[in-house]
């Protein structure tokens, strides 16, 4: 809801349709939208829901956010063979109506349902895209603006690897107006580092446990985190967004695995893959979130 809320009124797109298992929160959802035409920059939205798909047929984009979510205190991986078995029902049939369309999902562990939602659908890869560590990295950015004083979008900084516990920040890159904060202070984000800049990374890994616990679940910033790559696509905008997609070939990795990384994204999909001068801990952490990935790709039951 938080996405397609995003999307409305964002202005990103203007033809809508929801699908979900449950009827009646679907048509309260629907019209509680729809009473909010008025106050749209296009009131003449089409929002509309089914419980069969059928309505989605030639979407452009399709979202997946469905699935079980994380208990307070419950990591992401856990939730893998309960939200597999959701995918296994609704990437077909998304498919089906739609063969042509991209998709993102943004069920957890997402890096791993990347993966299986690639399986699953026959599409080619570079039209299935997780939602992965653009949110990581707007919560990076939105912390590094606190202790700079900078507005976040001024904040250059990339967070890849793993969506969650081992997520990997590019210390190494990040910038403000091409100055690079490691040319100041060559610790950064390390242990020894006085300043304790690896707090920041501490706390974006332990963010949503932390919203979890405090609200039940996390919504708004994944919800325009998701609506801003839904934009790059159909507005074609190549704009760079760290997000999952197939990394093998990338910094060393060799197997089929799904990850985060600087993509440029467009019409169709990830467009290319930006190539990071990592440093040497850089490469040896998002190696092993890798490693960690393909061991979790190779137990999933199709
Ligand atoms: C988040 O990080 C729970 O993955 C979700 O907000």
């Amino acid at each position: 809801m938080a996405t397609i809320f995003a999307l409305l009124t964002q202005n990103v797109s203007a033809h809508i349709v929801m699908v979900d298992s449950d009827q009646e929160k679907l048509k309260g959802e629907v019209m509680d939208l729809q009473h909010a035409s008025s106050f749209l920059y296009n009131g003449n939205a089409s929002i509309e829901a089914c419980t069969d798909y059928s309505k989605t047929k030639d979407s452009s984009v399709c979202v997946i956010a469905a699935g079980v979510r994380q208990k307070v205190g419950e990591d992401r991986r856990s939730l893998l063979q309960k939200n597999v078995t959701a995918l296994k029902t609704i990437v077909p049939k998304l498919v089906e109506h739609s063969p042509r369309t991209i998709i993102i999902i943004a069920s957890n562990p997402v890096d791993v349902l990347t993966y299986v939602t690639w399986r699953l659908s026959g599409l080619e890869k570079n039209h299935i895209i997780g939602s992965g560590t653009n949110l990581d990295s707007g919560r990076f950015r939105y912390l590094l603006s606190q202790k700079l004083t900078i507005t976040p979008t001024s904040c250059h900084a990339y967070i890849i690897g793993e969506h969650g516990d081992s997520c990997v920040p590019v210390w190494s890159t990040v910038n403000i107006a091409g100055v690079r904060l490691r040319d100041i202070n060559d610790n950064i984000g390390q242990d020894c580092d006085d300043e304790n800049w690896k707090d920041i990374h501490t706390q974006v890994v332990q963010s949503a446990y932390e919203i979890v616990k405090l609200k039940g679940y996390t919504s708004w910033a994944i919800g325009l985190s998701v609506s801003q790559i839904v934009n790059a696509i159909l507005n074609n905008t190549t704009s760079v967004h760290a997000v999952t997609t197939c990394v093998q070939g990338h910094h060393g990795i060799t197997d089929e695995v799904f990850l985060s990384l600087p993509c440029v994204l467009g019409r169709s999909g990830v467009m290319d893959i930006i190539r990071q001068p990592l440093t040497d801990l850089e490469t040896k952490l998002f190696r092993k979130s890798a490693t960690i990935m393909a061991e979790h790709q190779a137990q999933i039951k199709f």
